[in-house]
This record gives C-alpha cells, structure tokens and sequence, in this order.
C-alpha cells in the first residue's frame, strides 16, 4: 500500500512522478490524462492485487472505490473498513464476515474476496454495480407496484441469506441498489466486521452498528440475539418510506428515533399515500410490529403478503406458470 507517486491515471490506476498523459490509456486525441493524487490518498496505489481507481462514495465506516485487478484488469468495487479490526482474533472475524457476504443470489452483490491490508483494516472487493441507490431512485414517486416490485426482489434476496443463518442488519435504501430494474442488495457481512461480539450493536469505534433510522426494537436493545425479523423490521422502514417519502419516526437524533422505535407506533402509510391499498399498509405494519412474534415469520411470507396485496400478482403467477409450461413444452418438442 505505501507509495509516493503524486500523479495517478484515473482510468488504468498508473502512477507517475510528474504530469501529462498516461502511457497506457487512450482516450481522444491527448490520452487520459494524470490527476495529482496527495500522499495521504490511496488513488493510484494498490490494496492487495488491486490497484484503487477512483473514489466511488463513503459510508460511516468505510470508503468504497472503483478498483483494477492488477493482473488480468478486471474492474471491482472495494470496501475498505476506516479502521482496523481490533479483536485479539481478527481472522476469525474476517472469515465469519467472509462466509456471511457470501450468498450466491441475484439480488445479493456477489462478493469476490475479503482481505485485510497490513494494518489490518479489513476490505471487501465485489462487482461493481452500474445502478444507482434506492436512496436516489425514492427521490422520484414510485408507484405501490414499482415499490413493492423492488422490495419483492429485495426480499428474496433476504430470504436465501436467512436461510444461511446470515441477518444483514443495516438494510436502507443506501444498501440497496437498483441495477436494470432489478434490486440488488449490498453489505451482507459487512455488520460482523465492524460489531465487538460481546455488544452486537456498538461498533469498535463506539458507533451503533445499524442506521437509527432503519433499527428494530430488539436491535436497539441488544438484549436477545438478533434473527432474520430485524431484517424484515427494517425493509418495512424502507417500503413505508418509499411510498409515502418520509421515514416512518423522524426524531432530531439517532436517540430520539431509537426511543420512537421502541415506543410509538408510526401513522398507517395510507395516511401521507392514500392511492395504497390497506393490505399493503397493513402488511408494512406487521413488519413494523415492536415484538418480532408479531411480524411475519420469514421474507417469503413477507414477500407474499405484499405481492398478493397489490391484487395484481394471482393473474402475474398464472401468465407465468402459462409462459413457463409452454417453454417446457416447446423445448421438450423440438428435442424430438
Ligand atoms: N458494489 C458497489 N458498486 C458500486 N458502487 C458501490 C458499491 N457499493 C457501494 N457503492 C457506492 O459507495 C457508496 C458508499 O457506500 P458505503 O456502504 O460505504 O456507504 P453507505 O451505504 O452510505 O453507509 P454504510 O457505511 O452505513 O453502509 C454508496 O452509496 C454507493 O454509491
Ligand atoms: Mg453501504
């Protein structure tokens, strides 16, 4: 990771000791040219086998960067931790977190590899995602469909973690991309890295680990373990929040809105949307509920719920179980 280089190509990651073009890159008639890079920055220096391209945002933990792999060149996203793990067993939390951001989903962000760098600050490198937050996509009215559309996917996604025995834990519109209409999940294992196991929600720097904004009641209180129903906790959040573009308890602090978590309950969707069909609402509420016994059991029964509120989904399944009998038919005829 240490280097001097002052100039870096943003588009191979090269660095050089003075100004100009890159050698290597071409883009018009003058190449790429070289950007001045401080010593402090890591633009243009390597992490592991890859060499860090540009700076694509920063959360409260970690920044994440556009990245080259060094040999072959191909592109990722990295997440590298602002801190370093400071259990005495480090590895064990690095190849817990490991396993965790692991889940072969499409709706999940495929994770290539967790490492830590020499001073132990842990890094993820995934698949660069080409979409753009929730956060952003929220900024336009979503219909009740597109809404519960995304959140479906989002659910699925969920789903085949939890059947993993992996809770994500900070599930917000921040963690959810929309990639090609399709949403895709990221920072799954990412809380096992930044929680002491002996206080699941405070952070090794003191940091509640979760948005307050997004937390269940149980999370907030860190008195039982936490199960797959904080996830769900949290997507009801996300979904009230999508439809009626306010966050279900709005407080001046995190510790406001944790009280309002764990002692108000929030005004029924319908009331700021009211083209939302009750089931739905309803069903945001039983996410919602304080005790996790009274939210659904699992994302599936969720995902369900929401989808058969909407009343459109009964005709949904039967052109689609119609088109897919007729595939098989079809493949199974021309196989003679
Ligand atoms: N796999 C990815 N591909 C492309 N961009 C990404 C990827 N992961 C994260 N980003 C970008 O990096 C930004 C920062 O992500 P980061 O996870 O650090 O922050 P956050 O989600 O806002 O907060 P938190 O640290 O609480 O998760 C995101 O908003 C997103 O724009
Ligand atoms: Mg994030």
């Amino acid at each position: 990771m240490a280097s001097t280089a002052s100039w870096y190509c943003p588009g191979c990651g090269q660095v050089a000791e003075a100004a100009g073009a890159c050698p290597k890159c071409v883009g018009g008639a003058q190449g790429v040219r070289l950007l001045r890079v401080s010593a402090q920055d890591l633009l243009g220096r390597q992490i592991g086998d890859y060499r860090i391209l540009t700076k694509l945002g920063g959360g409260a933990f970690g920044t994440v960067y556009r990245a080259a792999h060094a040999t072959t060149g191909t592109i990722v996203a990295i997440k590298l931790l602002a801190h370093p793990i400071e259990h005495a067993d480090s590895q064990r939390v690095v190849i817990e977190a490991r396993a965790a951001s692991k889940i072969a989903h499409p709706n999940c962000v495929e994770v290539f590899d967790l490492q830590q760098t020499s001073d132990r600050r842990p890094y993820i490198v995934m698949d660069l995602l080409e979409g753009v937050t929730l956060s952003k996509v929220m900024r336009q009215r979503l219909s009740v469909a597109e809404a519960i559309t995304l959140i479906s996917d989002v659910l699925l996604g969920v789903g085949a973690a939890h059947r993993q025995g992996v809770v994500h834990r900070d599930l917000k519109p921040g963690n959810i991309f929309v990639e090609n209409g399709k949403a895709v999940i990221v920072d799954f294992g990412f809380a096992k890295l930044i929680s002491d196991p002996k206080a699941p929600n405070v952070s090794i720097t003191g940091e509640v680990v979760g948005t307050p904004a997004y937390m269940a009641p149980e999370q907030i209180t860190a008195g039982r373990e936490l199960d797959g129903r904080a996830d769900l906790y949290a997507l009801g959040c996300v979904l009230y929040e999508m439809l009626s573009n306010r966050l279900p308890f709005s407080g001046k602090s995190a510790l406001q809105m944790m009280s309002a978590h764990l002692k108000t309950v929030a005004l029924p969707v319908t009331a700021y949307r009211p083209d939302c069909p009750k089931q739905v609402s309803d069903a945001i509420a039983k996410a919602m509920a304080k005790n996790p016994d009274d939210r659904f059991a699992d994302a599936e029964s969720m995902r369900r719920a929401l989808m058969l509120s909407t009343g459109m989904p009964r005709w949904i399944y039967v052109v689609l179980a119609a088109l897919a009998a007729a595939l098989v038919i079809g493949v199974a005829r021309a196989c003679g």
